[in-house]
């Protein structure tokens, strides 16, 4: 149960209900949807089994995975780019997340209700120059000081409640919104696809969209498994994951899009500040005329969402402290919980990790503020940040990982690890070999590949 639980609280979080609804807006609703969960089942769970089996057969953060693995060879990269990867996506994360503990703050302090321009709260907030800063450095901070307190104890004791408490409401949002008065809009746009939609860039955000979500490509999982026990069930906590994750993803869809047609001013395809300007408006006419119900609705699921989006925080930003603890110290991951010099290398290195964070997570808030004019390509630091990682390197990372572990590790060793030395079903490890060696590689080169081709015209 730990297990699932560490990886679902990676996985769960603004990924789900942040990321996945601005995506769903942007790419055009429920053909979008569709593709995602092709390649939720067909790419980024196999790749999550394969870096589930990287992690505990060698013990070792991403990096170490290779080095263990398969020594010399320059798919080490991969572990390199992930870690980078890890540090780009939790400082624009981080962002976001200081957004969250903002309204958890206004929430309680009764200033997010009667009806407001939620639009413009949201706006004049993010263009603030130094009111989000200071949320997403008091983000980092609570990150850093429960890595720094050790992964078991810090993780699981924070996930074990948590995450039933936000389902439910979670639950009970869904039944409010898809009743409410001029729902029909928003559900036809989550359920009647538009193939015409579909072009390569909806692919490539959808699959982006899955692996950033599930946390795959990017060798944070590796890190968690090096600590798995034997008894692990590999693929079916994989499944759980998946499953726990995808559901937390649709229910969201389901709360914010009946809402979007009923707000004024936004439009599906407004972008990171859909889910913040539509949110308080469904709780607003959820809770019309029971304000005190309201009150606690609305301030929990800001705390919660704050809460599940550390649980994810603290799985980044444990990628790169394990790197550098184990690095320095050359140990691995089954004598990490031990020793008062590793602890201090702990630490530093968790320091070093959390201030590169803090000054990459400024330059992005500031590109919603005083940097808004500093483009590239049209996007700004944060659109770059989150281009540059979900759609690059953990589709990048996916394939180089499915490609080593379909087609070079040793097959005794990926049987043995997924069939628990075989005392487990072999049943599904021929599906899954086939999913790792074929479909999830081929998979992201044909997206890649499609992109590519789709720019030249
Ligand atoms: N999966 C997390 C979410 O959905 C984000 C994440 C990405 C966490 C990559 C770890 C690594 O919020």
């Amino acid at each position: 149960m730990g297990v699932i639980l560490a990886s679902a609280g990676s996985a769960v979080g603004l990924g789900n209900i942040w990321r996945f609804p601005t995506e769903v807006g942007s790419n055009g609703g429920a053909a979008f949807i569709l593709v995602y969960l092709g390649f939720v089942i067909f790419l980024a769970l196999p790749v999550m089994v394969c870096e589930f089996l990287m992690g505990r057969s060698s013990h070792s953060n991403t990096v170490g995975a290779w080095k263990v693995l398969a020594p010399g060879s320059p798919l080490i990269v991969a572990g390199y780019m992930g870690i980078v990867a890890g540090v780009l996506i939790l400082s624009f994360y981080s962002v976001v997340a200081g957004w969250t503990l903002d309204y958890t703050v206004l929430s309680l302090t009764c200033q997010l209700s009667g009806s407001q321009d939620y639009a413009s709260v949201f706006q004049s907030f993010v263009a603030n120059p130094w009111k989000p800063i200071v949320f997403l450095v008091l983000f980092l901070l609570v990150t850093h000081w429960i890595v720094v307190r050790g992964v078991e104890r810090g993780i699981e004791r924070y996930s074990k409640l948590m995450m039933p408490m936000l389902l439910l409401i979670i639950l009970v949002l869904v039944v409010y919104a898809v009743n409410m008065p001029g729902a029909e809009k928003g559900l036809a746009f989550l359920l009647h696809p538009d193939f015409s939609k579909l072009t390569p860039r909806v692919a490539l955000s959808a699959m982006g969209q899955a692996l950033f979500s599930l946390s795959v490509g990017i060798g944070c999982l590796t890190t968690y498994a090096s600590y798995f026990r034997k008894e692990t069930r590999l693929m079916s906590s994989a499944l759980s994951v998946c499953l726990i994750d995808t559901l937390v993803a649709v229910m969201s869809g389901f709360i914010i899009f009946p809402a979007v047609f009923s707000v004024q001013g936004v439009g599906v395809d407004e972008g990171p500040g859909l889910v913040f300007i539509t949110l308080p408006y469904v709780f607003d006419s959820a809770f019309r005329g029971m304000p005190v119900l309201g009150y606690i609705f609305s301030g929990l699921f800001y705390l919660l969402l704050m809460l599940a989006a550390l649980t994810s925080s603290i799985s980044m930003h444990e990628i790169a402290t394990a790197f550098l603890t184990d690095r320095s110290t050359d140990r691995s991951a089954t004598d990490r919980l031990q020793g008062k010099a590793y602890e201090e290398e702990r630490r530093r290195a968790a320091r070093i990790v959390t201030t590169v964070c803090i000054l990459l997570g400024t330059a992005c808030s500031l590109s919603f503020g005083p940097w808004k004019d500093y483009t590239l390509l049209g996007m700004g630091v944060f659109e770059w940040f989150d281009y540059v990682t979900a759609k690059f390197c953990m589709p990048l990372g996916a394939l180089i990982i499915s490609i080593f572990v379909g087609w070079m590790m040793p097959q005794r060793e990926v049987r043995a690890q997924l069939t628990n030395w075989e005392t487990l079903p072999v049943r599904l490890y021929g599906i899954f070999r086939f999913l790792a060696r074929w479909v999830a590689p081929l998979g992201v080169t044909i997206v890649f590949i499609n992109e590519l081709l789709g720019h030249g015209a």
